[in-house]
This record gives structure tokens, C-alpha cells and sequence, in this order.
């Protein structure tokens, strides 16, 4: 029967994320269980990594312990992806063409590259229109913290391209043919380095990557406009719908994906430890197992 062959293909996850984020560190701590010096990654690479057994796949929990394939290793895939911004078509690609045993997304990122210069702007005042198109303008140059910019412009470069994806599910969700549409795809967002003391909890990261790509999508949106004036009018605004991320009305929240079946999580952790601190993945884990 097709159904039990589905069953036993080995579920795979997808790690994305802007360069430098720890995407290669955190593939070789799986792996390995301790991270390895990295370099900047120029193409994709898979492996494939057992689940620890401190932590139980949730297909596999009501299996009995009697049962001898309970107690052998539980497999998944694991696929590192380039992060830099002229090799994301490797991971877009990827991403289109969504293999059905992929699991989830694991977007990573660097929490403590995402605070504005200034202390609070990330979750404090909005500072308009002119930081954003700045940012926008100088969205191909990254490296530490720039000074002055009233945003990060990793915070800008994280938004947009996690934009980009969950608009690429968005999409998928959309004009799937079937009645049923695809399955839910889950996405974690891994913000990673809690190890240093300027990265942001959690929950200020989610707000600060709900803000940013507020904006994101604001200037695509002018974008199309602008690109528009010469195509003419009709079935622009379909066009202009299809590729609005989210909701109608409002900023963006990223419970507006639960809409198309996107269930979007934010979670804190780290691949090294600093001054004596561990590395800390196991909601990451948890994660993993919670969707395998
Ligand atoms: P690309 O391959 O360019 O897309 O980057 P990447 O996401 O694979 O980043 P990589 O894993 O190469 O890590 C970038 C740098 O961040 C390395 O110097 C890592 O040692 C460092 N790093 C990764 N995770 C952590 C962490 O949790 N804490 C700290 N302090 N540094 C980290
Ligand atoms: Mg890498």
C-alpha cells in the first residue's frame, strides 16, 4: 500500500536562516554533540542525525516498550542551507520544491544581532518610514552592528528573508489543487546566541521580526505597485493579494500563517556557551521530536 511506504521514509528538516546565524554549528552539534569551527557555507549538505534518547519522537509514543523498534534510534534528515544573500536561491529552491517527508523549517537566528544601536528601539518607539528605506537601500552590506541605523540591518536582512519563506508557504497553501491542501508545515524559529548578553528573550524577538516585517512587506507591496504602472490594471490587485503576506488589516503577526496551515514558533537557545555557560538546545529537541 502506498500509506505504509510513506511511513517508513526517514522525516527531514530544513535549516534556513541569514549568514552567520549558526545554522552549520548547530547541524555539527547534532550531529556530533559538540558544535565544530565553521565557515561560511556555499552549498547545501544533508545529514542524517538520530534523536538523543532523552527525547521521544511523537509518532513514536504510543508505542509499546516491548516493541524492538521502539528502542532503536529515531532518524531524521537534516539540510544546512547557504545563508548568504546571493546563495538563498539554494534554499528557495528548496524550498519549492518541498519534499513530502519534510517535518518543519528551522529558521535560525542571531538574537543578539537583532537590537537597534539604540538601547530599546527594537521594541520601543517607531521611528517611520525614512530608518526603513535606509535599511532597505543598504540591505546587501551586513557585518556587526552598524552604528547609528535607527534598525539592525540584521534585523532587516532575518525579516526579509524570513518573509520570503513564509511567503513561498503562503503561496504553496494558496493554490494547492487538492481540497485538502498540503499539511501543515511547522516552522521554528531558532533564536540562537542567548549565550550573549545582548541577545533579546524570545518574545522581543518575535516582536521585532512582527515589526520589521511589517515594513518588509510595505515596500515589496510599493514595489509591485511601481512595477505595475506599465503591466496595467487588470488582475493586479489579485496578483498584489497573492502576494501580501498575512492577513488584511493591520501589522503582521505571525499567527496570521496559522491561517494557511504555518504554525510559527519562536524559541530561545544556543549552539556554544560562553564563560563557562553550556550550549543549550534541548527545546530545539524537543522541537524536532514534537514534529518528527
Ligand atoms: P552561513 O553558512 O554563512 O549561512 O552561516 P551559518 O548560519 O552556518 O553560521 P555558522 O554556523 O557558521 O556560525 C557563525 C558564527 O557564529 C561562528 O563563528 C559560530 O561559532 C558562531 N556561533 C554559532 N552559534 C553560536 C552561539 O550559540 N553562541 C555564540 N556566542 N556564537 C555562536
Ligand atoms: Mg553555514
Amino acid at each position: 500500500l502506498y500509506r505504509s511506504r510513506t511511513t517508513t521514509t526517514v522525516p527531514s528538516f530544513l535549516l534556513l536562516g541569514p549568514s552567520g546565524a549558526g545554522k552549520t554549528s548547530l547541524l555539527t552539534l547534532l550531529d556530533r554533540g559538540n558544535p565544530t569551527p565553521t565557515h561560511t557555507s556555499q552549498t547545501p549538505s544533508t545529514i542524517t542525525c538520530a534523536l538523543p534518547p532523552t527525547h521521544r519522537a511523537a509518532s513514536a509514543r504510543f508505542r509499546s516498550s516491548h516493541d524492538p523498534t521502539s528502542n532503536a534510534p529515531q532518524r531524521f534528515h537534516l539540510t544546512d542551507t547557504p545563508g548568504h544573500g546571493k546563495l538563498r536561491h539554494f534554499s528557495l529552491d528548496a524550498l519549492a520544491q518541498l519534499p513530502t517527508a519534510l517535518k518543519g523549517l528551522i529558521f535560525v537566528i542571531d538574537s543578539a544581532a537583532l537590537a537597534a544601536p539604540s538601547a530599546g528601539a527594537a521594541a520601543g518607539g517607531d521611528v517611520g518610514g525614512v530608518g526603513a528605506a535606509a535599511a532597505v537601500a543598504g540591505g546587501e552590506g551586513r557585518g556587526g552592528g552598524g552604528g547609528g541605523a535607527s534598525t539592525s540591518s540584521s534585523l532587516t536582512e532575518a525579516a526579509e528573508y524570513l518573509h520570503d519563506v513564509l511567503l513561498v508557504l503562503q503561496r504553496r497553501h494558496t493554490s494547492a489543487k487538492t481540497s485538502r491542501g498540503p499539511a501543515a508545515l511547522p516552522v521554528l524559529i531558532a533564536a540562537n546566541k542567548v549565550d550573549l548578553f545582548t541577545a533579546l528573550p524570545a518574545s522581543l524577538v518575535k516582536v521585532a521580526l512582527e515589526r520589521e516585517i511589517t515594513r518588509v512587506r510595505e515596500t515589496r507591496g510599493k514595489g509591485l505597485l511601481d512595477s505595475g504602472v506599465d503591466m496595467g490594471g487588470e488582475g493586479q490587485s489579485e496578483e498584489e493579494e497573492r502576494d501580501w503576506l498575512g492577513g488584511g488589516e493591520g501589522d503582521f503577526r505571525l499567527e496570521m500563517m496559522e491561517e494557511c496551515d504555518v504554525f510559527v514558533k519562536v524559541v530561545s537557545g544556543c549552539v556554544l556557551g560562553t564563560e563557562g555557560e553550556k550550549e543549550d538546545v534541548e527545546e530545539w529537541w524537543e522541537w524536532i521530536a514534537e514534529n518528527m
